[in-house]
C-alpha cells in the first residue's frame, strides 16, 4: 500500500473500564465474549508519528525501544505491506494496567489513517484498532463508551459506540502504586484464566453488570454506579485467582489502598475503585469529594473525563 503523506501523526486518549472486557470468543480478531464498557481519560494517551521506512523503529517517550517492535505490532502492520519507523509518547506509564495499550493501537489506526488517507469512519477505526489490542476500539470517543460485542465471525459488528449520557461530576482518581511493567500481559493472562471453573459464570455476571451499569449513569446513581463497577472490577481478578495456576496482579499496596477505601466508605464516604490487569487503582467518586480525596490519597492524579 502507498503511503499518500511523508508521515501520519494522531493522538487518543486511553479508556477505563467500568464494565470489563475478559475473555475472548475469537482470539485473532479480539472479539470479546461479552460487551463491555468504559470512560475516556480525555488528556491521558498516546501520541504516535507513523513514516513507511527502510527499517523497523519504535521510540518510545524518546528512547530507542525497537526491540519492543514485537509480534503483536507486526502482525497488526503486516495486511499493509511496508516497514514501519514509529515514534511515539505516552503520556501515561507503559504496562501499568493503566491502559496504554488502548490508546497505543488507537492513536497507530488515526495515524495510518492519516499516513494511508483511508478517511475510514471512526466505527470503522475501532474495527481496525480492536484487531490491535480489544479495549483500544473504545479509544476512539470520549465520555462513556460501549464496546458491543457483535454477533458477526468477521468481527464486523464488534466495536465501540459512545453513550450519548454524560456525567460531568464524576471524576477518576489514578492511584499509581507501581510504574514497572506488569510481569503478565493482559492478553497472556486471558488466555490463561480460560480454565477458571467460575468463567461462564464471570461471562454471565459481566452481562448483567454492564445492563446495571447504563441504568446507574442513566440515572446518574452515584452508589450504583460505585458499587456495580467496583464488584465487576473484583469479579474479574476473582475470576483469575481461581484459574488454575492462579493469576494475580494484587500486591500488598494494593490490597492496604483496597483496604483503606473501605474503610472510609463504611465511615460514610462515597469512594470506589475499580482495579485492571495491573496493580494500581484508579478511584472513583464525585466533584464534591475532591478535597477529600486529595487529603486522603494526596498522590492521586485527579481527572474529570467530561471536563476537556
Ligand atoms: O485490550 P487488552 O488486551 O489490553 O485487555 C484489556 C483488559 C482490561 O483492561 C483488564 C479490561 C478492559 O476492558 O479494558
Amino acid at each position: 500500500m502507498i503511503p499518500q503523506k511523508k508521515q501520519g501523526a494522531a493522538f487518543a486518549p486511553t479508556n477505563i473500564a467500568l464494565s470489563k472486557y475478559w475473555g475472548k470468543r475469537d482470539a485473532l480478531l479480539n472479539l470479546p465474549t461479552h460487551s463491555s464498557l468504559s470512560i475516556t481519560l480525555p488528556t491521558k494517551g498516546t501520541h504516535t508519528i507513523v513514516r513507511v521506512s527502510e527499517k523497523e523503529t519504535y521510540i518510545l517517550n524518546h528512547k530507542d525501544q525497537t526491540y519492543m517492535f514485537g509480534e503483536r505490532m507486526r502482525s497488526f502492520l503486516k495486511p499493509l505491506n511496508n516497514t514501519f519507523s514509529i515514534e511515539t509518547y505516552n503520556t501515561i506509564p507503559f504496562a501499568a494496567g493503566v491502559a496504554s495499550s488502548a490508546s497505543a493501537f488507537a492513536a497507530l489506526t488515526l495515524a495510518l489513517d492519516d499516513l494511508y488517507k483511508w478517511n475510514f469512519s471512526k466505527t470503522e477505526l475501532s474495527i481496525l484498532a480492536r484487531i490491535g489490542s480489544g479495549s483500544a476500539c473504545r479509544s476512539l470517543w470520549n465520555g462513556f463508551v460501549e464496546w458491543e460485542e457483535g454477533t458477526r465471525e468477521d468481527g464486523m459488528d464488534s466495536h465501540g459506540v459512545p453513550l450519548e449520557i454524560k456525567w460531568p461530576a464524576l471524576c477518576v482518581g489514578l492511584l499509581l502504586l507501581e510504574t514497572q511493567p506488569k510481569s503478565v500481559s493482559s492478553r497472556n493472562a486471558m488466555e490463561a484464566t480460560k480454565n477458571s471453573p467460575f468463567y461462564d459464570q464471570w461471562t454471565l455476571t459481566a452481562r448483567s453488570d454492564l445492563a446495571l451499569l447504563k441504568e446507574a449513569i442513566t440515572k446518574q446513581d452515584f452508589e450504583m454506579f460505585g458499587r456495580i463497577s467496583e464488584g465487576n472490577a473484583l469479579s474479574m481478578h476473582a475470576l483469575m485467582l481461581s484459574a488454575r495456576p492462579s493469576i494475580s496482579y494484587f500486591t500488598p499496596k494494593t490490597w492496604e489502598m483496597i483496604q483503606k477505601i473501605w474503610t472510609y466508605r463504611e465511615e460514610g464516604f462515597d469512594l470506589y475503585f475499580t482495579q485492571d490487569a495491573g496493580p494500581n487503582l484508579k478511584l472513583l467518586f464525585l466533584e464534591k469529594d475532591i478535597g477529600n480525596v486529595q487529603k486522603l490519597f494526596p498522590t492521586a492524579e485527579i481527572l474529570k473525563p467530561f471536563i476537556v
